[in-house]
């Protein structure tokens, strides 16, 4: 199977190539690398229009890749290939899926082929396509434990991923710059380290965040992907009209490895259309109110697809992502619509004849939901966790607002969980320091759920995530405040 060579830059056959076949332009991703015999995955030439020839000449003298695979149709690129006598494979925005007969002619290694299979008679699919974007869970060592660990560091032995857009990983189990200031433990974090070590060399972007959208890589819309985390998968499909199913772990990254993943579920238009009507009769002020309701829409749905009407404004990011957060932990809500709001909706692409019932969700009914996620007293709080799904920009500069000029009380802890690249942002905006300033802290690459907070001894958290009050009592053994970002930060400040 020829090695992958895969960027989204594009390549200018006169002068980023020389005649040996080696990216020499050091702006590029690919400086240093040779194409030679390799299977080159790129969006589509730019520059000179004799880029052609060039690509012929780097064939006749054995010097070019063995394959191209393109994503746009650049008649540059396409001719070359035609007299160069190189394989070329055309992606397009939205590829083609094939036949599963056809898995055969695709380089796809026979014993990661084998799993595609059996899968696909379980699925019931039929069609594979190339994968474009994956997001990867399973990567905090809490979830995935020492046979999670070995299994990623025996496939980082064997394979690669040929994923031709982005394969992203979601939250680890620490900060993984800071995790001795977070208390975790240091055999917690040795096992840690592997786990992102063997993921890196298996080829994923070690993002290590729920929120990739945030950061610079989102999944294409226009594209059939392959997420997996619950919430990024909610926000794909519902918020930007992307199509994606919940895959484990271990399928998408399976299919990262692939290279091809199954066409099937919410791939399909005719399995997005709404099943059931409900009717929002309560005001959303907060995050948290988008949050409490999309817990309660989980628990009602029964695993339908919701068409939400009575939603008045545009929700924002942060608002978007606590509401399918919620909706996708308390009742697997992959996908949800509302009326004139997301793109599906508002476009007219789904349709509304299946819907088969119709529910309202009340102020009383977001009540309840409030009081039900709260199981602990304030006074009891030792750590309040801000970003679930993880923080944006726009959320940190709320928490600093709130947090501007006050200090946390003596034996709290507040962590605010947000990606890397959001944070750098934060830090620029000056909003990490006046979080740190009233002792507080930003972390990177971990969550309130899936760190090891038990272990440091927290044993009641505040939080204004829906998803996290679901996680934390069972799986972090917490007792739970669950109210708005303000009435928290008043709850914990001083
Ligand atoms: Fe993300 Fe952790 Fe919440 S992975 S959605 S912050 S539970």
């Amino acid at each position: 199977m020829a090695e992958v060579l895969a960027t989204r830059q594009q390549i200018s056959w006169l002068d980023d190539v020389d005649e040996n076949g080696v990216i020499i332009n050091p702006k590029h991703e690919l400086y240093g690398k040779s194409m030679a015999g390799k299977e080159l995955h790129f969006p589509s030439a730019s520059g000179s229009t004799v880029g052609s020839d060039r690509l012929v000449n780097l064939a006749i003298k054995g010097h070019a890749p063995k394959k191209i695979v393109l994503e746009r149709r650049d008649p540059i690129t396409i001719w070359g290939a035609i007299f160069g006598n190189i394989l070329l494979e055309l992606e397009g925005t939205r590829p083609k899926p094939i036949d599963i007969s056809e898995l055969e002619k695709k380089n796809i290694q026979e014993d990661v082929r084998e799993l595609l299979l059996k899968a696909s008679e379980y699925l019931e699919v039929e069609k594979f396509i190339p994968v474009v974007d994956t997001q990867i869970a399973g990567v905090s060592y809490k979830t995935i434990q020492d046979s999670g660990l070995e299994l990623r560091e025996h496939l980082s032995e064997k394979y690669r991923v040929r994923a031709v857009g982005s394969a992203t990983l979601n939250p680890a189990g620490m900060d993984l710059e800071n995790w001795k200031e977070q208390k975790i433990p240091e055999t917690f974090a040795k096992k840690q380290e592997r786990i992102i070590k063997a993921y890196t060399k298996l080829g994923t972007i070690p993002t290590c965040t729920c929120t990739p959208y945030l950061t610079g890589m989102v999944p294409l819309p226009s594209a059939e992907t392959f997420l997996s985390e619950s919430s990024v998968v909610s926000f794909v499909n519902s918020a930007l009209g992307g199509r994606t199913n919940r895959e484990s772990g271990l399928s998408s990254l399976l299919y990262a490895i692939a290279g091809y993943g199954p066409v099937y579920g919410l791939h399909l238009s005719e399995n997005r259309n709404p099943e059931v009507k409900i009717t929002v009769e309560a005001e959303l002020k907060t995050i948290n109110d988008f949050g409490s309701l999309g817990y309660r829409i989980g628990e009602i749905v029964n695993g339908k697809i919701p068409y939400l009407t009575g939603v008045d404004r545009q929700p924002t990011v942060d608002e978007f992502k606590a509401l399918g957060a919620a909706a996708a932990a308390s009742g697997s809500v992959d996908l949800y619509h509302i009326k004139g709001i997301t793109p599906e909706a508002r476009l007219g692409t789904i349709s509304l004849k299946g819907l088969e019932k119709e529910l309202s969700v009340t102020e009383k009914d977001l009540m309840e939901t409030k009081e039900k996620l709260n199981t602990a007293g304030r006074e009891e709080v030792e750590l309040v966790a801000f970003g679930c799904p993880h923080a944006s920009c726009w959320e940190i500069k709320e928490i600093a607002g709130y947090l501007s000029g006050k200090g946390v009380k003596d034996g709290i802890d507040l962590w605010v969980c947000t990606a890397r690249a959001t944070k750098s942002l934060a830090d620029k905006l000056g909003y990490t320091k006046i979080i740190e300033k009233a002792g507080g802290k930003v972390y990177c690459d971990t969550c309130m759920v899936v760190a090891p907070i038990e272990d440091v001894d927290y044993k009641t958290t505040a939080t204004n995530s829906g998803k996290a009050a679901k996680y934390l009592p069972r799986f972090c053994k917490q007792g739970v405040v669950y109210d708005d970002t303000k009435t928290i930060i008043e709850t914990v400040t001083k």
